[in-house]
C-alpha cells in the first residue's frame, strides 16, 4: 500500500486536504487520522465562520463532505450543554477539541436480557487540541461541556457519513432512533425547517 507522507497541517484548510488524501483508500487507518487531527493547532480565526451557538443546546455545523467518504463538522457547546448517550451507526468517530474542554463518558451497550440501567465504564476530560476516537465496538458515549463559565468547540469526523443514530436512556437502556440535522452548512445557517429536531451525536 502506498505510504502517505504525513505533514503537520498548518491550517484547517491543510488539515482538510490531508484528510481527503487519507480517506481516498477504502481502509481507514485510525491512528493516522487521529494523530493528524491532533497535530493541527487550533486557531479560532480559521474555524470561527462555522462556530454558531444556540442558547438551548449544542449545534452541529457542517464543514466538509469529504468527497462522500466522511463528514467533517464543528460542534458548538454552550455552558452546561451535553449530548445524550448515543451510538455511531457503524462509523468511525473522531472528536478533536478546538476550544475549551469536554467530558466524555463511555458506556457498555445495554444488556437487553438484564433490562437494567447502563453503567459507565470510563470517563475522560478532553483538552484543547486532543483528539478522541470511538466506534460501536468500543461502546457508547455521552459528551458534555460541564463548564458553567466557558463554551467549547469541537471538530468531528464521521466515516462513512450517517444521518441517523440511536440514543439511549441511561436508566432503562432503551433506545430511540434519531435523525441528525445541521445548524449550518459551509458557514451558512440552515433553513429553519430542516433543523427542527431532536437529539444527535
Ligand atoms: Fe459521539
Amino acid at each position: 500500500m502506498e505510504q502517505t507522507e504525513l505533514v503537520k497541517p498548518d491550517t484547517l484548510e491543510d488539515l482538510i486536504q490531508t484528510l481527503h488524501k487519507l480517506f481516498e483508500s477504502d481502509s481507514v487507518n485510525v491512528e493516522e487520522v487521529q494523530s493528524i487531527m491532533e497535530s493541527y493547532d487550533s486557531k479560532p480565526h480559521e474555524w470561527m465562520k462555522y462556530a454558531t451557538f444556540d442558547q438551548y443546546r449544542y449545534t452541529r455545523n457542517l464543514v466538509d463532505e469529504g468527497n462522500g467518504k466522511f463528514n467533517l463538522m464543528i460542534l458548538c457547546w454552550g455552558e452546561g450543554h451535553g449530548s445524550s448517550i448515543h451510538d455511531h451507526t457503524d462509523s468511525h468517530c473522531f472528536l478533536k477539541l478546538l476550544q475549551g474542554q469536554l467530558k466524555e463518558t463511555l458506556f457498555d451497550w445495554p444488556d437487553h436480557k438484564l433490562q437494567a440501567g447502563m453503567l459507565q465504564k470510563s470517563q475522560q476530560v478532553l483538552l484543547e487540541n486532543q483528539c478522541a476516537y470511538i466506534n460501536d465496538s468500543l461502546g457508547l458515549h455521552r459528551v458534555e461541556n460541564v463548564s458553567h463559565t466557558e463554551t467549547a468547540v469541537s471538530l468531528h469526523l464521521y466515516s462513512p457519513p450517517f444521518q441517523t443514530c440511536r440514543t439511549f436512556d441511561q436508566r432503562t437502556g432503551h433506545h430511540n432512533s434519531v435523525k441528525m440535522t445541521f445548524w449550518s452548512k459551509f458557514g451558512e445557517r440552515t433553513p429553519y425547517e430542516s433543523t427542527v429536531s431532536q437529539e444527535n451525536n
